[in-house]
């Protein structure tokens, strides 16, 4: 029967782990892994909103000194002024499939950005969780830097690209999925105009089938090491 090594960088170490930690570090991994999943599988209660006209989007004031702009190719880069979190190539990659962005501006620094995607074939479905038809938007990737929060920034970037989608795009039904729970977005989305569509459940099947293929992985990895 061969020994659990303990791996860094690749390469193990000569100590081989007792049998006692091999048991506790399993307890623990399992333990994790049925957390993770009871977590995933939580079925979410979804709060689907809808604005259906270009007269139902109020105009927003940012209560502090602040600009919205459309992102292009010459600005995209500058999520990373408050996001290092983001690879700007995501951002150059919805630019590229024809998604349109926003970014609100303090002291020349980007402090939030909202997408929205834009259907032009007959119909598609986001994430198993709702069908849009073409000329249909979703609004998806929205976020404001923390320490400008509840300023308006978010409902102003808001109203502006849902301006922008109908009046400019050819636009005519837009789209917001948010949790129930989400009270600062469901706020930020009823200023704007938006109306509840429907309520859903949401059940994440495809993180659960990510989770469970890592952990299996782990696992295969750890018997083969064992051999
Ligand atoms: C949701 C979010 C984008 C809202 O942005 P925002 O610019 O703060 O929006 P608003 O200024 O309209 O504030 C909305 C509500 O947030 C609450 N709020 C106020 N100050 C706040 C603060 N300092 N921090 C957090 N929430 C605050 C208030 O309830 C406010 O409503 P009110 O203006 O009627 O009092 C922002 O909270 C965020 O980035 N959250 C994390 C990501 C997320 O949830 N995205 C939305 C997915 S749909």
């Amino acid at each position: 029967m061969g020994h659990l090594f303990l791996v860094k960088n690749g390469s193990s170490l000569e100590k081989p782990i007792s049998i006692e930690w091999q048991i506790y570090l399993g307890k623990y991994l399992i333990l994790t892994f049925f957390k993770q999943i009871i977590e995933l599988i939580k079925i979410r209660q979804m709060i689907l909103f809808l604005l259906v006209s270009p007269e139902e989007i109020n105009s927003i004031h940012i209560t502090i000194p602040a600009e919205v702009c459309e992102i292009n190719s010459s600005n995209v880069d500058k999520v990373r002024d408050f996001r290092d979190d983001i690879d700007p190539q995501k951002f150059e990659n919805f630019l590229k499939k024809g998604d349109v962005g926003i970014y609100a501006i303090i002291d020349s620094k980007v402090v939030g950005h909202l997408w929205a995607f834009i259907c032009r074939e007959k119909s598609i479905r986001i994430d198993g969780f709702i069908k849009i038809s073409k000329n249909e938007a979703v609004i998806h990737f929205a976020t404001v830097y923390e320490k400008y929060r509840g300023k308006n920034i978010y409902p102003s970037m808001l109203s502006t690209l849902c301006n922008k989608l109908m009046l400019e795009k050819g636009v005519q039904k837009i789209y917001i999925i948010t949790d129930k729970d989400n009270i600062s977005s469901i706020k930020g989305i009823e200023k704007v105009g938006f109306k509840i569509y429907q309520k859903k459940l949401y059940l994440p099947i495809y993180k659960v089938v990510k989770v469970i293929d890592s952990v299996l992985s782990f696992f295969v990895q750890c018997f083969i090491n064992s051999l």
